[in-house]
């Protein structure tokens, strides 16, 4: 268990909603995660999995990403059925491809804000096709 992560994310709550009292329970936050579009109904990946590190997104708050914790209260993944598990469309809100690349949606998407970063000359998060679906 991560403390941070379940600090981070009562306090987040409490800003949201007052509600901290009801999520008093801990939260298991993964190390990393390796995340692949394998689950998704009818689609064989064109890409290589990705390893996804909270480590290196500490300084980010946990809604940023699991952006229905406020409704829900669990941290689901991405591509369960329903949410980012459209694999045909690029455009739309549960399109696949566009919850990971997009570069308008850019504190939520994984390519839009390393993008942002870069363009600020700030650290050195990956852009290039094969440094996230490393082979
Ligand atoms: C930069 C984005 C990002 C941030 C910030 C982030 N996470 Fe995650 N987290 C992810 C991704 C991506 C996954 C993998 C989801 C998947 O499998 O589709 C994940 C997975 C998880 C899981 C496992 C969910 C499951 O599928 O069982 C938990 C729990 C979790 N995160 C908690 C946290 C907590 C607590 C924080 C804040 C301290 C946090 N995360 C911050 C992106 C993020
Ligand atoms: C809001 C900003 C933000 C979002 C969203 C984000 N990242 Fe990052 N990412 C960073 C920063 C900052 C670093 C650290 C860069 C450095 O080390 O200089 C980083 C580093 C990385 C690294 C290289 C270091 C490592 O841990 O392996 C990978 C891979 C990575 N991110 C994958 C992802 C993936 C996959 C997603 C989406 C699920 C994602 N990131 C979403 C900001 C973000
Ligand atoms: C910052 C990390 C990151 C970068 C850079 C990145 N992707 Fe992804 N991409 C992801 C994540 C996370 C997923 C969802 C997990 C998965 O399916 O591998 C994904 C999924 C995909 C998918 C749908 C699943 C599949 O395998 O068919 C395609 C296609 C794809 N990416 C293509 C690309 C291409 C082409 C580039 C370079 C132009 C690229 N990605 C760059 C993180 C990234």
């Amino acid at each position: 268990m991560k403390r941070i992560g379940t600090l981070a994310l009562l306090v987040g709550l409490l800003i949201l909603g007052g509600v901290a009292t009801a999520m008093a329970a801990s939260v298991e936050m993964p190390e990393s995660v390796l995340m692949s579009a394998k689950g998704v109904k009818d689609y064989t990946p064109k890409k290589a999995e990705v390893t996804f590190n909270h480590a290196s997104h500490m300084h980010i708050a946990c809604q940023d990403c699991h952006h229905t914790v406020p409704q829900t209260y669990t941290f689901q993944s991405c591509m369960s059925e329903g949410c980012h598990d459209n694999a045909k469309d690029r455009t739309t809100a549960n399109s696949l491809y566009n919850a990971f690349h997009t570069t308008k949606d850019t504190s939520k998407s994984c390519v839009g804000c390393h993008r942002d970063l870069k363009k600020q000359g700030q650290g050195d998060a990956p852009l290039a096709c094969n440094s996230c679906h490393v082979k």
